[in-house]
């Protein structure tokens, strides 16, 4: 059996790594790891694969920043090529970005059976790219491998033959479970006693002066009662920097690796942020997480995690921080499957189909 893997963006890295480790434990299969270069550059793509133990990508598309339209034509057109030499027996894309769409068109388009990791998630908000990635890539895969109950709801729903959909358990987790006793050694000295940590890249709220200005004071209100720690997303940078805002009470930073923020993440008091995958994070190590988006395509993180939605509303990130400062912080309990074996349970129903 031959394997190719499509990662672009740094989300997919940690949800690649565990795939790649199972299969390759599983023995008699030959992968590829193909880099779209969407995410490129130390901090944004080397660090990854580094500290998750990946190998180096064979090939490296090197497409970079660009336009929606001009990046996902841009891997479609260097990719096809080296679908055509390698002729896998599958393609395996991971998430939601625009490497994954574009990568999966291209297989489907070529006869290339497509398993897609992390299937099954709707926000219901076409306003989001990830939505759009999410949905045509389901419709494309063959092979629809979901984190939780509601993903197999959602494709069921959509149509979807139930025995295309194989309920795996969250596959990111596995890299969290691996390392989260290499994050427990990073030294606490730099960093405060207690802190809200901040992530923040949605186009929805950096990407307008306002929204971002808004956000940013909120932040800033926040420091009255924690420490605020931000490491920034190079989109957040450029929009800081291009709108003239100011954020000087907060701890910015460069973007982490990936065991430094996990040691940040599992010791802070909350997280606030609009990533998706922090949202699973946060419920797995139990640590509160406010949401600063109007909805979520992960709502199981809302219905039994620590996550709590508070769009752009200032007054309920305000409310729901004063809970999490006073010790009336949300609980959960973490989801199904979400146990650090999702990796091997994809490999095994690799395995078990003919090629
Ligand atoms: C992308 C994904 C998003 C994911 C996020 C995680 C899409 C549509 N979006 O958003 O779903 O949550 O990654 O980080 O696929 N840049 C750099 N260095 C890099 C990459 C980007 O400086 O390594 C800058 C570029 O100026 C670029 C901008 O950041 O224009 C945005 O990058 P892009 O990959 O287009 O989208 P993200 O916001 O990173």
């Amino acid at each position: 059996m031959h394997v190719l893997h499509v990662v672009g963006a740094r989300p997919n890295f940690m949800k690649a790594a565990p795939v790649l480790r199972a299969l390759g434990n599983l023995g008699q299969t030959k992968q590829t790891l193909v880099h779209t270069g969407q995410h490129y550059g130390a901090n944004m793509s080397d660090v990854f694969f580094s500290q998750l133990e990946m190998p180096l990508p064979d090939v490296n598309l090197g497409v970079g920043s660009g336009s929606h339209a001009w990046q996902t034509a841009e891997i479609m057109s260097r990719f096809e090529p080296v679908l055509l030499e390698r002729r896998p027996d599958f393609v395996l894309v991971y998430g939601d970005v625009n490497s994954t769409m574009a990568a999966a068109l291209v297989a489907a388009k070529l006869g290339i059976r497509v398993g897609h990791v992390e299937a099954g998630l709707r926000s219901f908000d076409w306003t989001m790219p990830e939505e759009i990635n999410r949905v045509v890539t389901d419709r494309l895969a063959d092979l629809l491998f979901t984190p939780s109950e509601d993903a197999d709801a959602n494709l069921e729903s959509e149509g979807v033959r139930p025995e295309k959909i194989h309920r795996v358990g969250n596959v990111m987790i596995d890299s969290l479970v691996r390392l989260l006793p290499v994050a427990a050694k990073v030294p606490k000295n730099g960093f405060p006693e207690r802190y809200a940590l901040v992530t923040l890249h949605r186009p929805s709220n950096v990407d307008g002066s306002e929204s971002l200005k808004n956000i940013l004071q909120s932040l800033v209100e926040i420091t009255e009662s924690l420490d605020v720690v931000f490491p920034v997303h190079p989109r957040t940078r450029q929009r800081i920097a291009e709108f003239g805002h100011h954020a000087e009470k907060l701890h910015l930073s460069e973007p982490l690796p990936y065991i430094e923020f996990l040691a940040l993440e599992s010791r802070a008091e909350v997280v606030i942020t609009d990533s998706g995958g922090i949202q699973e994070e946060t419920t797995f190590l139990g640590v509160p997480c406010l949401t600063i988006r109007s909805n979520t395509e992960r709502p199981v993180t809302v219905s039994i995690g620590t996550n709590v939605i508070v769009g752009q509303d200032r007054e309920k990130l305000r409310v729901e921080l004063a809970k999490v400062v006073s010790g009336n912080r949300k609980t959960g309990t973490v989801p199904p499957l979400w146990d650090g074996h999702a990796g091997e349970r994809i490999a095994a129903t690799l395995g078990s189909i003919e090629h």
